[in-house]
């Protein structure tokens, strides 16, 4: 089994390419070489930037592959230009998508599963889905066949561990220190993080699955929790409980609508997804990965990185935290 990801190294990448080797499959990666190759296992590694279409397809003239993954396709062009190197060049082109595709107005007693309207609200999802409908119409004249893969919240070493506020947070410093945090709302919103392990054997064991072609599939644990107990848990592997101020979502945002843009785009919305469509034509994906475990690595990660998110010096945050405690704004401990 031949397999080339475009990407490769990033975090959802390594975990798929773990278990592309421990299915027997000859991988090749496409990338940069900027980042840290944490893969164990021998790889071909193609050099090139996927954003010079000549370059791509310079470094895959003259071959073919089972299946094409790519990982880091997020503009129409870039997946018109994947479509014209790969049509005829690969069985099956597995494209990750994202849970963004879909409609933010989820109720809290629906989870979303596949059948969900896509009606995205950021542009990130809007680019995402016209890419998934360019490569339905080119799996529709044949070019290959296609599977679409949208993971939610993916986590794991090599990236950082997200908050309700920021995908960077300065709140897991805070919490080590023994200051508050914010939180949207009364943190009863619903989330679900998978970790990359058990996102990656998705994409993995999808590779030549027939029941897979033309199809598309959320890519995410069972274990839905609450923003709630993601500062619990992650306080817990930090080895200090959380003093947690939930405050209004638009009034953090009002404070710095930049920085705190994931709760106007995902966070201040229920995200809860069902992945039992994945689970049944892909029988080996079982996510085995519990949140505290999967966070207390991901923090140990960050550090032995030195990519540690310090709060010192972090004026804007700390006056709003002053500024709900100065409003009475009584701390929750988690
Ligand atoms: N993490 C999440 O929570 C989440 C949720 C939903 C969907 N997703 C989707 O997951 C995908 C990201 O996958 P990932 O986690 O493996 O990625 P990642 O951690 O962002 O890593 C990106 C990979 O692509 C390579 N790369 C980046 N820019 C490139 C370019 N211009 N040309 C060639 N290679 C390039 C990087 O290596 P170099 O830098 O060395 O080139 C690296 O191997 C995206 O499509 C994203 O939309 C992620």
């Amino acid at each position: 089994m031949k397999v080339l990801l475009i990407g490769g190294t990033g975090l959802i990448s390594t975990g798929i390419v773990t278990h592309l080797l421990s299915r027997g499959a000859a991988v090749t990666l496409f990338n940069r070489g900027k980042r840290e190759n944490r893969i164990e296992g021998e790889v071909e590694i193609l050099l090139g930037d996927r954003n010079d279409p000549a370059a791509l397809s310079r470094c895959v003239a003259g071959r073919t592959w089972d299946a094409v993954i790519d990982m880091v396709c997020f503009t129409p062009a870039q997946a018109e230009a994947a479509i014209r190197i790969f049509a005829g060049k690969c069985r099956q082109f597995i494209f990750c998508s994202t849970v963004c595709t879909y409609g933010v107005k989820i109720p809290s007693e629906v989870v979303v599963d596949e059948s969900f309207p896509q009606e995205p609200i950021s542009g990130y999802g809007r680019n995402k889905l016209a890419c998934e409908e360019l490569l339905m119409e080119a799996q529709e004249r044949g070019d290959f066949e296609t599977t679409f893969i949208r993971p939610s919240c993916t986590y794991g070493p090599g990236a950082s561990l997200i908050d309700n506020l920021e995908f960077d947070p300065v709140a897991w410093d805070r919490i080590e220190k023994g200051l508050p945090v914010l939180c949207a709302g009364d943190g009863l919103g619903l989330w679900v993080s998978t970790h990359r392990d058990d996102v990656g054997k998705l994409f993995a064991y999808a590779v030549l699955n027939e029941k897979t072609y033309g199809e598309d599939y959320n890519a995410t644990r069972d274990l839905i929790f609450t923003w709630r107990d993601v500062y619990r848990e992650t306080a817990a592997a930090l080895g200090r409980p959380a003093q947690v101020l939930f405050m209004p979502a638009d009034w953090i945002v009002a404070h710095d609508p930049d920085r705190f843009g994931l709760l106007r785009e995902i966070t201040a919305f229920h995200g809860a997804y069902t992945s039992e469509k994945a689970q049944f034509d892909v029988p080996e994906f079982d996510c085995e990965v519990d949140y505290p475990e999967g966070a207390a690595q991901t923090l140990e990660d960050l550090r032995r990185r030195g990519a540690w998110r310090r709060c010192e010096g972090d004026a804007v945050y700390e006056a709003m935290v002053e500024k709900a405690l100065a409003a009475g704004v009584q701390p929750v401990t988690l």
